[in-house]
């Protein structure tokens, strides 16, 4: 019998990314306001029992295979450390790692090793102090980079740094921060800003796209693509630099969308399940939880979550966030997880 995540296009979500906080050190000006945000009452948050129940049903009942701590920033959470080592204790352990800022990971990073975390993907926007404060608000890029270095100190390889570039902002760094990337060993990811900020500010013409991504580090790499075979479900396509071995990645989300091999389900900090970065509907885990469901009570509900999905960003057109009927969802990306 069939038991996993699957849904109608015959996607198998084997990939869960859990959201551990919606609060964040940063105000990066493309997700939150500067005020920041209404953030989750305590009592809806998941408890660190009730995660690990969760994860532990994912990946015993319902074949998840990895599992993505996110946030917010999820180096906020205070029992980070116990539920890593919880999660790593499963059998069959998935594989775990975590997406962070980076602030606070120099002192962690050992400590997440030890308890069984696999890799850490750092946000890099800039290597500029001023931009880095102009960016995210917090003069804080210091912080970053010791982060970054302790992850690849503590073994927590590969070490992926995302950048989303800004017009304007960053966007003439693309080609340092891969320099930069590149000399210290660390897989460089640029991302195409999504509509997820919670001030709805998104506009498409400003977005920096793939293609000005590219041509922008052709200006100083040569690049050639790496075979399809090698992408699998991950969101990154990527790059050979100079004849490689080094590589560069683009998440092209909104220019040239992967949602046809999609293979992951979300869970929020206050444990509603979302089939997509983009759903415009949740499935409620902690009430079920709560109300004394039974494993395969939440299993199952889990499943019906997965069915409903989309076939693109929450829509029914292949273009996804392009097409004229996709809707920014209610809850924004620090809600979410990315
Ligand atoms: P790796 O397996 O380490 O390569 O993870 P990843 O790149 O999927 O995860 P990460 O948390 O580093 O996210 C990088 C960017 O990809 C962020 O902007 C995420 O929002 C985006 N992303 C992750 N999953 C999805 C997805 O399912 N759909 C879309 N459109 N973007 C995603
Ligand atoms: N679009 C694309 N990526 C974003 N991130 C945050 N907000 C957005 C957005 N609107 C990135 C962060 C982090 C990753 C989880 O998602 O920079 O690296
Ligand atoms: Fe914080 Fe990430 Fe949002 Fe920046 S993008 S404010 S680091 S949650």
């Amino acid at each position: 019998v069939e038991t996993g995540l699957l849904d109608t296009f015959g996607r198998r979500a084997v990939d869960l990314r859990v959201s551990l906080t919606d609060r964040c050190n940063l105000r990066c000006t493309y997700c939150m306001p500067e005020e920041g945000m209404q953030w989750l009452a305590k009592d809806t948050l998941l408890t660190d029992e009730e995660i690990v129940r969760l994860v532990r049903i994912a990946v015993g009942d319902l074949g998840v295979r990895e599992v993505r701590f996110t946030g917010g920033e999820p180096l906020l959470r205070p029992g980070l450390v116990g539920i890593v080592a919880a999660c790593a204790a499963l059998d069959p352990r998935p594989e775990l790692s975590l997406t962070t800022n980076g602030i606070g990971l120099a002192r962690t990073a050992s400590a997440l090793a030890g308890a069984g975390l696999d890799r850490v993907n750092v946000s890099l926007d800039t290597l500029d102090p001023g931009t880095f404060r102009t960016l995210s608000r917090r003069d804080r890029l210091a912080d970053v980079l010791a982060g970054i270095e302790a992850a690849h100190e503590a073994g927590l390889r590969p070490v992926k740094l995302n950048a989303v570039l800004m017009r304007g902002v960053n966007d003439h760094e693309a080609a340092d921060l891969l320099a930069w990337s590149l000399e210290r060993g660390y897989e460089l990811r640029f991302i195409e800003q999504m509509p997820l900020d919670a001030q709805h500010g998104w506009v498409r013409e400003n977005m920096i796209t793939a293609a000005e991504i590219l041509a922008s580090l052709g200006t100083r790499f040569t690049l050639t693509p790496e075979p399809d075979a090698a992408r699998g479900a991950a969101p990154a396509e990527r790059w050979l630099v100079d004849g490689g071995p080094a590589r560069v990645g683009v998440i092209a989300s909104v220019t040239r969308p992967f949602c046809r091999a999609c293979d992951r389900t979300r869970l929020t900090a206050d444990g509603q399940v979302r089939n997509c970065l983009f759903a415009t509907e949740e499935t409620d885990l902690r009430a079920a939880l709560r109300a004394g469901g039974t494993d395969a009570d939440v299993a199952e509900l889990w499943r019906k979550a997965m069915w409903g999905k989309k076939a693109a960003a929450g829509t029914d057109a292949p273009t996804g966030i392009d097409a004229p009927a996709f809707h920014q969802p209610d809850r924004p990306m620090s809600a979410i997880g990315g």
